[in-house]
């Protein structure tokens, strides 16, 4: 892929771009993950480390705990339980990857009132990479600073609780690789007659190979597709520090079979801006956020590695159903006397579960436990036993 940068050049970090390509003729090339990592999080000038509306109607991309606090108030039910089932002491949630803060005002909202008992002993520590986000969650979470506190992972080490993200995985940095004349190849980004391109080599690091080997799948021949190595040590890293409790992982991802399926020929990596998707991360260099879907496999096997059981996984919308979204909404349609808002009301939920071109069924939910035993969770309710209204909801 050649690039497109210089044709945005309002939406395009200049500083940035010139720092990347010096990097790139300093080592004559450099990995795609190097390089993602650079336009996501260079100190200063990255999508997610510099100031910049990115998540609403006012930035690039919506997350569910941005579309409603219906999203935030069931996960708080299930982190109920969760402290039930630790015997109702004292409790961490962790919630890595913040973004505005949103999820983390619906769940504290929720417990002060819903669970004020465990309202008072939680500690809600939020790990977060970039310095303005740090910001506006602070200001977003005015009412709850006595709960609230800010640290980096690995002060976590030896807590009870339970670690939280929602589309943190799809924002770590990705090898690319390919499939070619039966050889694994990894995407290098090199500077070609002016431009940045891609120049196909041999993989970076052997860790690479023998990723794809532990999941017993990868590419077909001729095919593109991403290794989050970030997230495998994420993972194993995350349950290194549980002492005992949960991984609760939000995100849009297959398991690994599915991720590496032969139809999916181009891999999954999407840039994000404005409410538009490119597939070409080589412009708006720090204005455009760069994803790539995550493997659950893998993540599920780093865990496993570090003593983690999974507990669940499932869709979305399973995952909420469960919770006890269809009788939340049929309340909230009940106190509703408007109909025009009612209706307003349902078509903003009905995201949150929708499968084709909502967030349902793309978005899976991984529940990982560590010295809690097997406990059935109140998000794996069987949808077969929930009541529906007559007439259908929407
Ligand atoms: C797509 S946003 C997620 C938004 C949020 N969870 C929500 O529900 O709206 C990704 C977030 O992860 C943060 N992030 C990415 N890598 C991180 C890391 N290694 N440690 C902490 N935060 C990180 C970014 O700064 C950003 O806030």
């Amino acid at each position: 892929m050649d690039s497109a940068a210089g044709s945005e050049q309002a939406d395009n970090n200049p500083r940035l771009e010139a720092f990347i390509r010096q990097r790139v003729r300093e080592a004559g090339g450099i990995t795609f993950a190097e390089f993602m990592g650079h336009c996501l999080y260079h100190p200063e000038l990255g999508y997610y480390t510099s100031p910049r509306e990115r998540i609403g109607k006012q930035g690039d991309f919506f997350t569910s705990s941005s579309v409603h606090a219906l999203f935030g108030r069931l996960i708080a039910r299930q982190l109920v339980q969760m402290w039930e089932l630790l015997g109702k002491g004292a409790f961490t949630i962790a919630e890595q990857g913040a973004g505005e803060g949103h999820l983390c005002l619906d769940i504290l909202d929720a417990l002060a009132q819903e669970a004020p008992e465990f309202y008072r002993c939680l500690r809600y520590c939020l790990v977060e990479i970039g310095a303005s986000s740090r910001e506006r969650q602070r200001a977003r979470l005015g009412a709850h600073l006595e709960r609230v506190h800010w640290c980096k992972l690995d002060e976590l080490q030896g807590m009870e609780g339970c670690v939280l993200s929602n589309e943190l995985v799809d924002a770590m940095p990705v090898h690319l690789i390919e499939k070619q004349e039966g050889a694994l190849r990894e995407v290098f980004v090199v500077e070609r007659d002016g431009a940045l391109s891609e120049e196909l080599r041999e993989p970076s690091c052997p860790a690479i190979e023998a990723h794809l080997l532990r999941l017993g799948t990868g590419p077909v021949e001729g095919n593109r597709a991403e290794v989050n190595l970030e997230a495998a040590d994420w993972m194993r890293q995350v349950a290194g520090l549980l002492k005992r409790g949960f991984v609760v992982t939000i995100d849009y991802g297959y398991p690994a079979e599915e991720l590496y399926a032969p139809f999916r020929r181009n891999g999954t990596l999407m840039c994000y801006h404005r409410h538009t998707t490119s597939e070409d991360p080589y412009q708006r260099f720090g204005s455009q956020d760069i994803t790539a879907h995550v493997d659950f496999t893998g993540l599920q096997m780093a865990g496993a590695e570090g003593g983690l059981e999974t507990l669940y996984f499932g869709e979305q919308y399973r995952f909420l159903l469960g919770l006890g979204f269809l009788e939340s909404l049929m309340e909230m349609q009940a106190r509703e006397t408007d109909e025009k808002r009612a209706m307003a009301l349902r078509m903003t939920l009905k995201n949150l579960i929708l499968p084709d071109g909502g967030m349902g069924s793309l978005f899976k939910v991984l529940v990982q436990g560590k010295g809690v035993g097997r406990p059935r969770l109140l998000c794996s309710r069987n949808i077969a036993d929930i009541p529906l209204p007559a007439g259908g909801m929407f």
